[in-house]
């Protein structure tokens, strides 16, 4: 069982993907795999809107340039995904929803390759706006007939400049690891 992780931010190493690893530390003590992929900072370009993913059926975007097509095998191929984004004024970076767009889009266009997979988002910030990017993400989730997991508050943690201060907002990380806790129940129970 696999859950991969991708991080809408443009900081390797900032406060999104610190949640991220508190996320998949538990996770693996769960048993279960998880692979880290960098999507914020790439080139990852928007929706053309070109409708060719619902002509071919291909199982891919016709847009081949960018990165998005090896993304979205990973995501196809993962039992469950986690989008974890900052807030940029009040909802998520332009790279995730790019992704979110187009990965929606073609995995509906193929008959629901995202259908009975199981999703949760998490969200950085550093004052307000957070519940918005959060909503942003879960709408592809519900979109798509996957499971959402939520955990004991929303999956926010709050974070600035520096990139580490979500270290030091414990609830986030204990909510970090609630949430590993209850996407490994989970998929323990659909691979039963
Ligand atoms: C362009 C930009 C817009 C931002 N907008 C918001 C915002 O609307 N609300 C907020 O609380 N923080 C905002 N922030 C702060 C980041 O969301 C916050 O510091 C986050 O933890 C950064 O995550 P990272 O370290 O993973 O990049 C913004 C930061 C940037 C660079």
């Amino acid at each position: 069982m696999k859950i991969i992780g991708i991080n809408g931010s443009p900081r390797r190493e900032g406060n999104t993907s610190r949640m991220l690893a508190a996320l998949f530390e538990t996770l693996r003590a769960e048993g279960i795999e998880t692979e880290l992929i960098q999507v914020g900072g790439t080139d990852i370009r928007g929706c053309l809107s070109c409708y060719a993913c619902i002509r071919n059926r291909d199982r891919q975007c016709s847009a081949k340039q960018d990165c998005f097509n090896g993304i979205f095998e990973k995501m196809v191929a993962a039992d469950g995904m986690v989008l974890a984004s900052p807030t940029y004024f009040a909802d998520i970076t332009p790279e995730l929803k790019a992704l979110i767009d187009r990965s929606g889009f073609v995995s509906k266009a193929n008959g629901g390759l995202f259908r009975h997979k199981v999703g949760a988002g998490v969200v950085s910030l550093r004052r307000g706006g957070g519940i918005h990017a959060y909503d942003s993400i879960n709408h592809l989730f519900q979109i798509c007939q996957m499971f959402i997991v939520g955990s004991t508050y929303w999956n926010l943690g709050f974070g600035g400049r520096e990139g580490d201060e979500v270290l030091r907002d414990n609830e986030a990380l204990e909510n970090m690891d609630d949430l590993g806790r209850s996407m490994a129940f989970l998929l323990k129970k659909l691979n039963n």
